[in-house]
């Protein structure tokens, strides 16, 4: 008894791992191991050697019973200690910071253009960008044969086959905001609406899609004065450089009148774009004050109110302002670029006292 106890607890101390362990199980209390043998030959024995051997076989089927699932224990817990060693991760580690994302240009301009006009009191508007024929061109006061629908290379929706109505188009430009916000809120009002806008049209400062923050303030009294003193006043607080002088050309749009083409004074000296001086001039935007009939569109008595307008387009002055070459490259999604281009997520938009 002594014999079998020695063997099968030194080997069952010595098994390396657990299929070891099950074999020494199986030989040693196993329905046809050592111990099971034994049993049988009690049949053999007297009553007397029967009730002597009998209970010390049950009690050494117990104990090694107990060594084994001890010693399971124990490689298992070694299982685990090998594991958590292997899946070791330093969670104090610093986050690698190429591999966080940044905010892309035109995100963080619209931010800016955002808070400077939030500063003059414009809130901000939005509108839907497939939009009707109507919002989009005939309440703007461009009538069906206007040159200017042709001029904007408009993406048209498709209609059902028999659905006789005029198709929607891809919004040429956020202006169509402007006769939503007057249904809307009525006047007073003032605000700007950022978005997207199509045009079938791709090269180096054009996309098919980019984006326009639209302009309106309508009052009693407001006139070109208001406009002058509000662009001139965000584009010295959004380009942040010195001497920005603006220069306001006389121009035509259906939906304004009189019209204005808005110019920024710079040089392109050694082959770099600076604002601010040198003889050259780079058209920023269009306004003017806001046409009767684009008033009453909207639902407004153009003679009781007046109102100015602008539309501005967010890349380019992206492009002028942090100085990207090609316009394409903000769409194409290359990571190089945005790391380049995009800026960190807790950048606030700036804003300089004007
Ligand atoms: N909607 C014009 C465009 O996309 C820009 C524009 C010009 C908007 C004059 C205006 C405006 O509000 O007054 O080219």
């Amino acid at each position: 008894m002594d014999d079998l106890r020695d063997k099968y607890l030194g080997r069952i101390t010595a098994a390396p791992d657990e299929a070891t362990l099950e074999a020494v199980r199986l030989e040693a209390v196993g329905k046809k191991g050592e111990i099971a043998l034994k049993m049988r030959e009690l049949g053999r024995m007297t009553p007397e050697e029967r009730q002597q051997v009998g209970p010390s076989l049950n009690a050494l089927k117990d104990e090694i019973n107990s060594a084994i699932a001890a010693r399971k224990a124990g490689l298992e817990d070694a299982a685990l200690d090998e594991r958590l060693r292997d899946e070791w991760l330093d969670v104090t580690l610093p986050v690698r910071a190429r591999r966080s994302g940044t905010i892309h240009p035109v995100s963080q301009v619209t931010e800016e253009v955002t808070a400077i006009f939030a500063d003059m009191g414009f809130g901000v508007a939005e509108g839907p960008q497939v939009e009707t024929d109507w919002y989009n061109f005939d309440a703007l006061n461009i009538p069906g044969h206007h040159p200017a629908r042709a001029e904007m290379d408009t993406f048209y929706m498709a209609r059902a086959e028999g659905d006789d109505r005029p198709p929607n188009v891809l919004r040429t430009h956020t202006s169509p905001v402007q006769i939503r916000t007057m249904e809307a809120v009525g006047a007073p009002v003032r605000v700007i609406c950022p978005g997207r806008v199509y045009r079938a049209d791709y090269d180096q400062t054009h996309t098919p899609m980019f984006h326009q923050v639209e302009g309106m303030a309508i009052d009693r009294d407001i006139s070109m004065a208001n406009l002058k003193w509000c662009l001139e006043e965000f584009c010295r607080a959004f380009f942040e450089v010195d001497g920005i002088e603006l220069r306001f050309r006389a121009s035509h749009f259906p939906f304004t009148e009189p019209s204005a083409e808005v110019d920024i004074r710079c040089s392109w000296e050694g082959g770099t774009l600076k604002l601010g001086q040198g003889d050259d001039w780079l058209e920023i935007l269009g306004s003017g004050m806001m046409h009767p009939k684009v008033l009453a569109a909207g639902g407004i008595d153009p003679d009781r109110w007046q109102g100015f307008a602008f539309g501005m387009g967010i890349d380019r002055i992206a492009m002028l302002k942090y100085g990207i070459p090609d316009l394409r490259a903000f769409f194409d999604s290359d990571l190089r670029w945005l790391r380049h281009y995009g800026f960190g997520a807790l950048q606030m938009p700036m804003r300089h006292a004007g």
